[in-house]
């Protein structure tokens, strides 16, 4: 038994940070994808092979006993095969950058639930879902079940923690260009300082997310007219805002003035501190964008909003 799946990477749009404390984000699924291929095999084991190395294991270890990116896809495994007979070998092929805030593990764990379950039974989105957010909490427990969430269902999904996700009807055909620092961050990390910037200037941090509340309110309207222009100028709000709470640098600094200068608008997408920016463009000036990053040696890639989310096949 041979079966096969495919989840898109992610962004954040717009909120990161604030909807720790309570404010929406906007998050949407990206045309990069992962895909992986579960198969079932005679002998009891546990076989992964990725582009990130591979873990090969008996079943029933202790989640704890394995230090393994992988482990995700041997928790989904071994949770599986139980009372099947049979083991299982997986491959995970990828064009998701990975660790840079674009939900590469996300995406193995949307693909990897469905593809490994539907060896055994046909599932639905929502099960696949309920057992990805399970294995990413393998390896980040306090995860909101966003990223899996959009990366399930695809298209643009707004989220906030009381209210959890929802997803928002408009289709807009709007290219962004995501430019790569390379610098490695850990979400954690900054998420912590965030906290300590935020115990230290309360007043400050709390008219943020008023500001932030109110920008993601204009963008919902905005989203429904399509109202490209005006959508960057809301992405440079939000840039500031990020830049108040300590989260960019020079670097990234660098790379959202190309964005801002060459497109409708450029920001952080995820923790910073490293890793992505992205800037909005539309066919107009998708071309002068790119060139520009590149010009000036950035790792850069275009990609569109996905509406398809997980594909099985
Ligand atoms: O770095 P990413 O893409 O995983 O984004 C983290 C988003 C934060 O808002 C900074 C943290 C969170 O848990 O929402």
């Amino acid at each position: 038994m041979k079966s096969k799946a495919s989840s898109p990477a992610k962004v954040i749009l717009f909120g990161e940070h604030f909807v720790v404390y309570g404010v929406k984000a906007i998050l949407c699924a990206i045309n990069k994808r992962i895909t992986v291929t579960a198969e079932t095999i005679k002998e009891n084991k546990i076989s992964i092979k990725s582009n990130i190395g591979n873990l090969e294991l008996e079943p029933n270890k202790e989640n704890l006993e394995i230090d393994s990116p992988l482990k995700p896809f041997y928790y989904l495994a071994n949770k599986l095969i139980k009372n099947q007979n049979t083991g299982i070998r997986i491959k995970v092929e990828s064009d998701i950058p990975l660790g840079v805030g674009l939900g590469s593990s996300s995406a193995c764990c949307v693909a990897g639930a469905a593809a490994i379950s539907r060896l055994f039974k046909k599932t639905s989105k929502e099960e696949i879902l309920e057992l990805a957010i399970e294995a990413e909490k393998t390896i980040f427990e306090n995860t909101s079940g966003a990223d899996c969430t959009v990366c399930t269902y695809g298209g643009i999904m707004e989220y906030d923690k009381k209210n959890g996700f929802n997803k928002i009807g408009s289709e807009p055909n709007f290219h962004l260009v995501i430019a790569n620092s390379k610098i490695e961050h850990s979400t954690k990390l900054i998420v912590e300082n965030v906290k300590q910037f935020k115990e230290k200037n309360e007043e400050k941090f709390s008219t943020l997310c008023d500001k932030e509340s109110k920008l993601i309110e204009d963008i919902l309207e905005l989203l429904k007219n399509n109202n490209i222009v005006e959508i960057g100028q809301r992405i440079n709000e939000n840039q500031e805002y990020l830049e108040t709470i300590g989260v960019s640098n020079e670097k990234l600094r660098m790379m959202i003035k190309i964005g801002q200068d060459k497109s409708f608008g450029a920001k952080i997408t995820g923790a910073g501190g490293g890793g992505c920016i992205f800037a909005l463009t539309n066919e107009s000036n998708l071309e002068q964008t790119m060139n520009q990053f590149k010009n000036e040696n950035y790792d850069c890639f275009s990609v569109k909003i996905d509406f398809k989310g997980l594909d099985t096949f």
